[in-house]
């Protein structure tokens, strides 16, 4: 979340890991470092540490939480356990009037605090510049080195200056310009993809999602015809979609595309397989064979692109994420595949990723189509994927569909969709009894995929989606509404 406000201000930031190397940070030659918090205490056996020499590079930094701690701990300051540990909201009071993360800020405000630890001594040339009831070191300073600290996590909406706070390290502490803007990020994609790509062929995997549109939108726009997409039609895309994604990039910009219909192939390798995770990577490895093989009719092609974002990167696994999912465009590639790699949206999250399609003039609707996983349809149909299943998530989605966008829902709802957990129960239809399926909705506001809420639908519409689906998609005849966040559920079912 940090990096989506820096990032809002218009600084341009990314996240890196803790073990990233001096020399690299060198070479990015960032205004300013932020550590964000964590749940470890600089005590335990992984906790994750910094270089130390990352403090003698003369970049600003602010520790938040765990950050905080873990640079007192490095600086010779104290951490030790908090007799209780705080989740929740805290006042605070500003200690020191010329405390820069607090300045043209109130001296009393409320922020959310969520530790274990405590720093108890300030490292040396340090100051202290907020407290609170247990929390007596809540915020520390130390102007000439441009270092700071705060205990709570000024990117939560529950801090009331957290904002703010951040603004004060970016633009006064760090001196960054609020000049980032998409169009630069742009101009420096197009750039770099010509400078890399030079005069060779780049091929990319359209899979139907947003990502992948505009990935290809992008390198059109930078090398035109050099690029050629091949789009797997998995047989799991909503409905229409394949039409939809043919027009818009090949009829409408002039986009190279081949597309394969490989359905039949994909259901057959998903036979009988009900594990969510198996079901993905045969999904990812059946992509990536259909792909390989279409891909070797091509001749001297050298680049592979990936509309990668930069949540799926995270997602997926880094040296200090648990792998939740494994995302079928992360990581699946063959190890004798000879492409190089070209990811362009990897720094962006969905929103920036959409903000990048309207600035190269892809479709509207197009970009505002829910975001949609690689493995489609497939892991929608819970359990076993079979032909009859798809049809009928196929179309209770396309029901859904069309009843947010009438009830101008559409663009504020962040994805919606329906999902076929395999149950089955009593019903009544006319004057007869039914025993059939059952149809989930989901629909999540979010950022960026990473925490979402249910989304507050009116019951009115909702009524009115539940009616159509059962009258018009054989075998369904419940409806059930989806109202857990994320997390504890993930936004998908599988
Ligand atoms: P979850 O279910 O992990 O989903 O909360 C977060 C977001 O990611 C999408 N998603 C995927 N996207 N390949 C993708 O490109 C995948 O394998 C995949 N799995 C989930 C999901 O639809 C949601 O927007």
């Amino acid at each position: 979340m940090i990096l989506v406000f820096i990032r809002d201000f218009g600084i341009y930031s990314e996240l890196l890991a803790h073990d990233i190397s001096i020399d690299k940070i060198k070479e990015l030659a960032p205004k300013g470092i932020i550590f964000s918090g964590g749940p470890n205490s600089v005590y335990d056996d992984g906790a994750l540490k910094v270089n130390p020499e990352i403090f003698k590079l003369g970049i600003p930094i602010l520790g938040i939480c765990y950050g905080m701690q873990l640079m007192s701990y490095d600086l010779g300051g104290k951490v030790e356990k908090a007799d209780n540990s705080e989740y929740g909201r805290a006042d605070i009071e500003v200690t020191d009037p010329n405390a820069v993360l607090f300045s043209d800020l109130p001296e009393k405000q409320y922020v959310w605090m969520s530790h274990g630890d405590l720093v108890t001594k300030a490292p040396e040339g340090f100051k202290v510049t907020a407290k609170s009831k247990n929390c007596p070191i809540s915020a520390i300073a130390n102007d000439e080195k441009k270092f700071y600290g705060i205990q709570f996590h000024a990117e939560v909406r529950n801090s009331e200056y957290g904002l703010d706070i951040l603004k004060n390290f970016a633009f006064k502490v760090c001196g960054a310009k609020a000049n980032w803007t998409m169009d630069d990020f742009i101009e420096m994609k197009i750039d770099d993809i010509r400078k890399e790509v030079g005069d060779k062929k780049v091929i990319l995997g359209l899979s139907g999602g947003v990502d992948s549109s505009v990935t290809a939108t992008l390198l059109h726009k930078a090398i035109g015809q050099q690029l050629t997409c091949i789009f797997v039609d998995h047989g799991m895309l909503r409905k229409d979609e394949g039409d939809q994604v043919m027009k818009a990039l090949n009829k409408d910009l002039g986009v190279n595309i081949i597309r394969v219909n490989a359905a039949d192939r994909f259901l057959g390798k998903l036979k009988g397989v009900t594990d969510p995770e198996k079901k993905r990577k045969i999904i990812g490895k059946e992509f990536i064979e259909v792909f390989n093989e279409e891909a070797k009719k091509l001749n001297d092609v050298d680049f592979l692109a990936q509309g990668t974002l930069y949540t799926d990167v995270i997602e997926s696994g880094t040296n200090t994420a648990q792998t939740i999912k494994s995302h079928h465009n992360v990581g699946g590639l063959p190890k004798d595949m000879h492409f190089k790699l070209i990811e362009p949206l990897r720094k962006l999250f969905k929103d920036e990723v959409r903000e990048l399609g309207e600035k190269l003039s892809s479709t509207h609707d197009l970009l505002w189509r829910q975001p949609f996983p690689g493995p489609g349809l497939g892991i929608r149909v819970l359990g076993e994927v079979t032909p009859d299943k798809l049809k009928i998530v196929r179309e209770s989605d396309a029901i859904l569909r069309e009843e947010i966008r009438k009830a101008g829902l559409q663009e504020k709802i962040w994805q919606y969709f329906t999902v076929l957990p395999g149950i089955r129960s009593v019903g009544v239809m006319g004057d007869g009894r039914t025993y059939d399926y059952t149809i989930g909705i989901r629909a999540v506001t979010s950022i960026d995929g990473m925490t979402a809420d249910f989304a507050q639908i009116p019951w009115d519409v909702l009524g009115h989606i539940s009616d159509r689906i059962v009258n018009e998609v054989d075998n369904v005849n419940r409806v059930v509404y989806d109202v857990t966040s994320k997390p504890p559920s993930t936004i998908e079912w599988e």
